[in-house]
């Protein structure tokens, strides 16, 4: 059955690729992106030209989120699915981003996917059904040194998942997280920088060694062609076609060994996270997502 969806972050990356591929199984698909008649323009045309609906929209700006919902369910007769991409990267040292550098992170990576959902959902809690993909990252479940804010929002983003998970079951509104490893998308190369260098002389060298850790995952991930960036559109692909009530809650995609490491941390978290909400009595909210 070809289903109605919207991807934000459509212009490059994961959700281009994905729009690209969704559109080729048949489906409806919105390709939500900032700056359509501007910086975007050849993405818009090219996707347009695949039989995509382009959609302005930039998810830090409400009124921006709330239009190009209402549009996509408006030309399309209603959303299935959304796919919550858009996102910015960092590198730098945790201390030399300014709080406002932070703010503008977590305006894109944390609100920016609130703004969707809540421009969406009343749509799919009315219709008793839906689906929200939630791109997270692998480093929504570990953390490195220099890439401190952007680490936290994801931690963010998958707490806020898991919470939609349990409290949209009820109305039978899927919510599931994809945690890609790294990719050598655009988003390496637009990684926002710290927004206070002066604190750098006094950082026993940690600026270099961030530059040096990117430089040599830039170069590691460069000799892995098996970490295709269309492997993660194939997964966001897999789980909107998979039947409702039964899709993973969350999907790694990782080549380069630490989707292995993190799959049994995964695994352990849901068991202990499901404990404990029948040590809490609240077992019953959980199984909903089952049953949904
Ligand atoms: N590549 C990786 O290594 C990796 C790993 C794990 C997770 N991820 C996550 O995967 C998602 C997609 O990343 P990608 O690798 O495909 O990178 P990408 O090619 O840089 O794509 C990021 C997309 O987000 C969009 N975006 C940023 N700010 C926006 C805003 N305010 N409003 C609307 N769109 C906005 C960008 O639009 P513009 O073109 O207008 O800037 C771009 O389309 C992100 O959430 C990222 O955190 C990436």
């Amino acid at each position: 059955m070809p289903q109605k969806i919207l991807v934000t972050g459509a212009s490059s990356g994961f959700g281009k690729l994905a729009v690209s591929r969704l559109l080729g199984r048949g489906h409806k698909v919105a390709a939500a992106m900032r700056g359509v008649g501007g910086r975007n323009s050849a993405a818009a045309g090219e996707l347009a030209g695949q039989g995509a609906l382009v959609v302005e929209m930039d998810v830090c700006d409400g009124g921006s989120v709330d239009a190009g919902v209402a549009r996509a369910i408006e030309e399309f007769g209603g959303l299935d699915a959304v796919v919550n991409n858009a996102g910015q990267g960092v590198v730098g040292v945790q201390e030399s981003f300014t709080p406002e550098d932070w703010q503008r992170i977590f305006d894109v990576n944390v609100f920016g996917v609130q703004r969707v959902v809540r421009a969406v959902l009343p749509h799919m809690r009315g219709k008793r059904s839906g689906l929200l993909v939630q791109i997270s990252s692998v480093l929504g479940r570990i953390a490195v040194p220099f890439y401190g804010p952007y680490i936290a929002s994801k931690w963010a983003l998958e707490a806020m998942s898991e919470n939609y998970r349990v409290e949209l079951s009820r109305f039978g509104v899927d919510v599931v997280v994809v945690e890609p490893g790294g990719f050598l998308t655009a988003f390496l190369g637009n990684l926002m920088q710290p927004g206070d260098h002066t604190r750098d002389g006094s950082l026993a060298g940690m600026p270099r060694e961030a530059r040096d850790f990117l430089q040599g995952f830039e170069q590691a991930l460069a000799a892995n062609p098996a970490q295709d960036p269309g492997n993660v559109a194939d997964a966001i692909v897999g789980l909107i076609e998979a039947p409702a009530g039964q899709r993973p809650f969350r999907t790694i995609v990782d080549k380069m060994g630490m989707g292995d490491a993190i799959q049994p941390y995964n695994e352990h978290f849901e068991k202990i996270s499901s404990d404990l909400y029948s040590a809490f009595g609240i077992g019953h909210l959980r199984q909903l997502q089952t049953q949904a």
